[in-house]
């Protein structure tokens, strides 16, 4: 599909990759962006029509997939990350925060725009997924468990939503230089490049987007996940359970 002259609603848009997003649909000539976002009035960004949205609320997300009933290409881009491992938090409420939002949010989206970007042409749904949706490290074990199944919908959607003409496509990243991984050194991806990416890959009727090197690598090493993936993974836990790291 064209961005030109596209109506597109991007989720998370206040600040980080979602921002950069609706920039970028701005810059490529959308009709309109729909920055959708919990507090509207952070979405500040030029061009962007903010939308009061929290995709954990189901009455809400209804209420405005019928006030936005123009679009045409979603983005589902709202995210949490809670740096959590599966047995070391203290109790399950990061791992079913980040379901929450991360999986039951973006269903709740892709169920209530299915329909809305249907009637509009076929459109596109672009879902941000992560490199964790492919390989489990500990020290985001319960966020990477929400990609995974983000990754799981996002692959079933695409089956389910062909006949209407939809596209629909899952965005892997590793470390993308924004708030959520202010944390680490470690070497990031620029959102102005995953958001390049991403809005070629929808002008060409790509389904996957892999950002960056390493998400590459992971992806290409998927059938020896054992021997290529976890070694180093368990390696680096346990430098860190040693304090070595
Ligand atoms: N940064 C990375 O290294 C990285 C790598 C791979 C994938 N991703 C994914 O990329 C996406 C964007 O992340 P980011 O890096 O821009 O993170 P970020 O800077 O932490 O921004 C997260 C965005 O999601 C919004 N959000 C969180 N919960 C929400 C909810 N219940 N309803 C609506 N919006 C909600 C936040 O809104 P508030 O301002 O209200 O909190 C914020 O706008 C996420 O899906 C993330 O998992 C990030």
């Amino acid at each position: 599909m064209q961005i030109n002259g596209a109506t597109t609603l991007v989720t998370g848009a206040n600040r980080g990759l979602g921002q950069v997003y609706a920039r970028e649909l701005v810059s490529r000539g959308a009709a309109k962006v729909y920055g959708a976002a919990r507090n509207p009035a952070a979405v500040t960004e030029p061009g962007v029509t903010p939308v009061a949205l929290d995709i954990t609320d189901p009455g809400r997300v209804a209420q405005v997939a019928g006030e936005c009933a123009d679009v045409s290409l979603l983005v589902n881009n709202a995210g949490v990350l809670k740096y959590s491992t599966f047995t070391g938090a203290p109790d399950l409420a990061a791992a079913r925060a980040e379901m929450e939002v991360n999986y039951f949010g973006t269903l709740s989206m892709c169920r209530a725009f299915a329909p809305v970007v249907a009637a509009n042409g076929g459109g596109a749904i672009v879902n941000m997924l992560s490199v964790t949706s492919f390989y489990t490290n500990p020290l985001d074990a319960s966020y990477g468990a929400s990609k995974a199944a983000a990754w799981s919908l996002t692959n079933g959607i695409r089956v389910e939503l062909a006949h209407n003409g939809t596209l629909v496509i899952g965005v892997h990243a590793g470390f993308i230089d924004t708030d959520m991984a202010a944390l680490t050194d470690a070497p990031k991806v620029s959102p102005e490049s995953v958001a390049q990416q991403v809005f070629d890959a929808v002008e060409a009727g790509q389904i996957e987007v892999l950002a960056d090197e390493r998400t590459r690598t992971v992806k290409a090493s998927l059938s020896r996940d054992q021997e290529l993936i976890y070694p180093p993974v368990q390696e680096f836990w346990d430098s860190i359970v040693q304090g070595t790291h």
